[in-house]
């Protein structure tokens, strides 16, 4: 059978954590979409790994999958499957030889479209820098290039002939700045043939549905381990201040080429923070505090200092500062509107909430329940994000718990958790009518109360 680990909020929510803790019962973990936008802390051992592109599953020696829907930079595969090996570990890792190459000028484009878009207004995206939004551009516009093609030189020269000119015109003509070594056919050509070498050499592509329907096939189990999260989708998120893939589960299926029946057989987890946080721009209805340079409006005289005290708070406690880029995030109290629409998207059979450690010792704790806009109460996540920035919240408040002894908690079980902290999550569980699977209450896998093993019981 097959469980698929999902983003609730706006990404970091701690997916890593949740896969560690399943995927132990897995022989193979997948990722579906993005690339190395994705930043993934994983604790083992006693050792702190930070990948931004492998799965995370690759630091517990499981074999892992880049799948088709993925957008792929070598050199940060490379960089990453290196550093692992140094430090002792033995990767496996394929490729789809259908996932999409992000190349420099990708990522030069990125940082291009972004300082146009600052120049012209709050438009800005606050997007990682990786490339990821012009190389889905690039696969959606029919002029992409493969993981497969690196490995045919002749045929990989005809591409980047084809589309790098364009790319040249595009920054040169459109944004008026001037191309560097990115944008130069044989320099890319070399490069990228030789990573395709590489890729051969280790025999790392592979057909990814084909194989994992095999691997089905034979009994194994699979693990789908989303990036980013449902706020952050392209089509469900907050557009235009998303990323440029589907971290919600519909996209395991179309990113690793095995059929939606084989995702729905299984277990669809969503993994929720206890508060919220969020890394870039957009609107944040249950936002306290802000962040310059992300936080629309932000330094406009209107910020409440308690709650910027808090958020900072919060922030500090939870180590709330981006993986892949260092950027302090964004901290907001749990928005349940916005779970209530991820779990419709991609219809959770389970949660796991983490961090309610990190709100220990607050006297108070919020909740975002339903949100006012243009006169009507709303449950859900309005479609068009200016009306989400128009919402005022509703909130209920929930009396704090205290900060007690969380491996004992982890040790001991659910009952161990402390009564309003159980409150509070059962509120949670209750709203969205779905089951807790386990609650996180540290940053290790052992800090966890497990309820549900999702790969327990499999008959398929
Ligand atoms: P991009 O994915 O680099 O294009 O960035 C688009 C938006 O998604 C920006 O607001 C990023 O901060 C956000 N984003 C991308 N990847 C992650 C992630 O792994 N965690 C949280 N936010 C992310």
């Amino acid at each position: 059978m097959t469980v698929t680990i999902v983003g609730s909020q706006f990404g970091d929510e701690g997916k890593g954590g949740a896969v560690d803790l399943y995927g132990e019962a897995a022989d193979i973990v997948v990722r579906y979409q993005g690339g190395d936008n994705a930043g993934h802390t994983v604790v083992h051992e006693g050792e702190e790994y930070k990948l931004s592109l492998l799965p995370s599953g690759v630091v517990r020696g499981k074999e892992c999958i880049i799948g088709n829907g993925c957008v792929v930079n070598p050199e940060t595969l490379f960089d990453e499957l290196d550093t692992l090996r140094e430090r002792g570990l033995d990767p496996s890792v394929r490729v789809a030889e259908r996932a999409h190459v992000i190349f420099p000028y990708h990522r030069v484009i990125d940082g291009i479209e972004e300082d146009d878009k600052d120049e012209k207004g709050d438009l800005t995206v606050g997007t990682t820098g990786r490339g990821i939004g012009p190389t889905y551009e690039d696969k959606a516009g029919r002029r992409g290039i493969r993981v497969g093609e690196l490995l045919d030189s002749e045929l990989l020269r005809s591409r980047l002939e084809y589309v790098v000119p364009q790319k040249r015109a595009l920054v040169e003509d459109v944004f008026g700045v001037e191309a560097g070594s990115e944008f130069d056919v044989d320099r890319l050509f070399e490069t990228y043939r030789d990573y395709g070498e590489r890729l051969a050499e280790e025999g790392m592509t592979v057909d990814c549905g084909t194989y994992l329907q095999r691997r089905i096939d034979d009994g194994d189990e699979v693990m789908f381990e989303g990036a980013q999260g449902t706020l952050i989708d392209i089509d469900h998120g907050t557009y235009p201040y998303v990323t440029s893939s589907n971290p919600t589960a519909g996209a395991a299926s179309v990113g690793s080429g095995l059929g939606p029946t084989v995702v729905g057989r299984g277990d669809v987890i969503g993994v929720v923070k206890a508060y919220l946080t969020r890394v870039g721009t957009g609107p944040l209805p249950t936002e306290l505090g802000g962040v310059e340079g992300q936080t629309p409006g932000y330094g406009d005289g209107t910020a409440d200092e308690e709650e910027e005290e808090l958020a900072t708070y919060i922030r500090d406690e939870g180590g709330e500062y981006g993986t892949v880029t260092g950027r302090p995030r964004r901290v907001g109290w749990l928005d349940m509107p916005i779970l209530r629409h991820a779990a419709r998207a991609s219809g959770f059979t389970g949660i796991v909430v983490g961090h309610i450690d990190v709100l220990a010792g607050l006297d108070e704790v919020r909740v975002g329940h339903s949100y006012e806009v243009d006169g009507e109460e709303v449950t859900t996540v309005p479609p068009i994000t200016e009306a989400w920035s128009r919402c005022t919240v509703n909130y209920r408040r929930f009396d704090g718990w205290s900060d007690v002894d969380w491996s004992a908690v982890a040790r001991d079980g659910y009952e161990a958790i402390p009564e309003n902290a159980r409150t509070y999550l059962e509120y949670v569980q209750e709203e969205l009518d779905t089951p807790i699977y386990a609650v996180g209450v540290g940053p290790g896998r052992e800090d966890t109360v497990v309820l549900e093993d999702p790969f327990d019981g499999s008959t398929e």
